[in-house]
């Protein structure tokens, strides 16, 4: 993944250090070039032994060392694709901001030319101090990526904002930077696409009018955007996009059991699939033989799949479409904030060139914030890749300034 990308990663002297270490080892499983320099008090923290023997490399200390390895070791260690710093503790984050160069790591730092991960871990009291918060700003100000802290149970035992950000978030802002054309890279998208088919009897069901086309194509877009993609798809006629993970369902109710297997591990949803609102309450178990009387079919209501979601959000994002014949923002709206989506994505099916059976569409995209942006006429593989960039320009993966 990182081959031919040399990645140095500084680590200053706080108890987030030892995470440090999954970092290194993951970077390097990844056939990057890591070179790692600790600061003195890193070094009580972890060892620079760990470091080197999950590097492969010396681990640089001291700014003014005569190991041969390095010609001006500040210059060298600065000439990098990736510079990490993790954790950044607030001593650092200080030096850096005001320009200091008293030791390897922030001499280095000062001399760098490459992209800046900081991923902040000190104590909530110290990240809340508008010290701090003015360098972050600045940093950020300067390009720097900041990976904002979590809140939880600190090394002290107390509860705030100051811990480092999870390993996971870390690697994708990582993944992201050294791969800009994948920005969804270490993501896990879960696409839900198609009708569902809801039987009656062996041979009939009821069902929709939909293709499948606008999820296949959101998920095709996903996987060109360096996601993992998991596709949740009713039964359709067309050939699933190469490299995504794909799951046949036919009725709501065995799409709405795939999806719960899969939410857990995924980022974010785009729940394209047209859902059949009812089922047979029950499916005859032969073949339903003509008679001269009328039949009365009785239909129950299926779990409402993209709700049931958004009741468990956590930290993904949700998006949901509207497939609307009249009052089209109003209803999307309202469907956007009942199942407590980030976006959604309305499209009046009754206009040509809109709707379910042809290659093309006329979409508007409409965020929790209030915010709308509308599509004009285009293909469906044209605004698949549009509501991407527009969703991942929108979503703060990662703190900038
Ligand atoms: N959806 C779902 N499960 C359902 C029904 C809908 O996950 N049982 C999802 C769809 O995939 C879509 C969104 O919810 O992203 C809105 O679907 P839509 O059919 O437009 O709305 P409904 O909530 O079913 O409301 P109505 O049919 O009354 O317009």
């Amino acid at each position: 993944m990182f081959k031919n990308k040399t990645v140095t990663v500084g680590i200053s002297g706080g108890i987030a250090a030892y995470k440090s270490a999954e970092i290194v080892s993951w970077l390097k499983k990844n056939n990057a070039e890591v070179r790692v320099i600790m600061t003195e008090g890193a070094c009580r923290f972890i060892t620079p032994l760990t470091m080197k023997t999950l590097s492969g490399q010396p681990v640089a200390v001291d700014l003014m060392s005569m190991d041969p390895a390095y010609n001006v070791p500040h210059i060298d260690l600065a000439a990098c694709d990736l510079f990490l710093l993790l954790p950044a503790t607030a001593n650092i984050l200080a030096k850096a901001a005001m320009g200091l160069a008293d030791d390897l790591l922030s001499a280095s730092l000062l001399a760098t030319k490459a992209q800046v991960i900081a991923a902040p871990a000190m104590h909530c009291d110290m990240y809340d101090n508008p010290a701090t918060q003015g360098n972050l700003q600045i940093l950020a100000g300067r390009g720097w990526t900041l990976i904002e802290t979590e809140e939880g149970v600190l090394a002290c035992g107390a509860i705030g904002k100051g811990r480092l950000a999870g390993i996971p978030k870390i690697m994708q802002v990582i993944e992201a930077t050294l791969n800009p054309d994948k920005p969804l890279a270490g993501r896990r998208v879960l696409i839900t696409a198609g009708p569902t088919w809801e039987a009656m009897d062996p041979v009939r069901y009821l069902g929709n009018r939909s293709s499948g086309k606008t999820g296949y194509c959101l998920a095709g877009a996903a996987r060109d955007l360096g996601a993992v993609v998991d596709l949740v798809s009713g039964p359709v006629a067309l050939d699933p996009p190469p490299g995504v993970n794909l799951h046949r369902v036919e009725s709501a109710l065995e799409m709405a059991r795939v999806v719960t297997v899969l939410y857990p591990a995924c980022n974010i949803v785009i729940a394209a699939a047209a859902v059949a609102d009812y089922r047979p309450r029950q499916a005859a178990k032969e073949k339903i033989k003509k008679s001269s009387a009328s039949l009365n079919l009785y239909l129950e209501p299926n779990p409402d799949i993209l709700a049931g979601l958004g009741q468990n959000k956590g930290e993904r994002i949700l998006i949901g479409f509207a497939a609307e014949t009249e009052n089209l923002l109003e209803e999307a709206r309202k469907k956007l904030r009942e199942k407590n989506l980030d976006y959604i994505v309305a499209n009046d099916v009754s206009q040509p060139g809109a709707g379910f059976a042809g290659d093309t569409n006329i979409a508007t995209i409409i965020s929790a914030q209030g915010e709308e942006k509308q599509f004009p006429l285009m293909s469906k593989k044209a605004l698949a890749m549009e509501i991407w960039q527009y969703v991942i320009h929108n979503s703060q993966f990662t703190i900038h300034n």
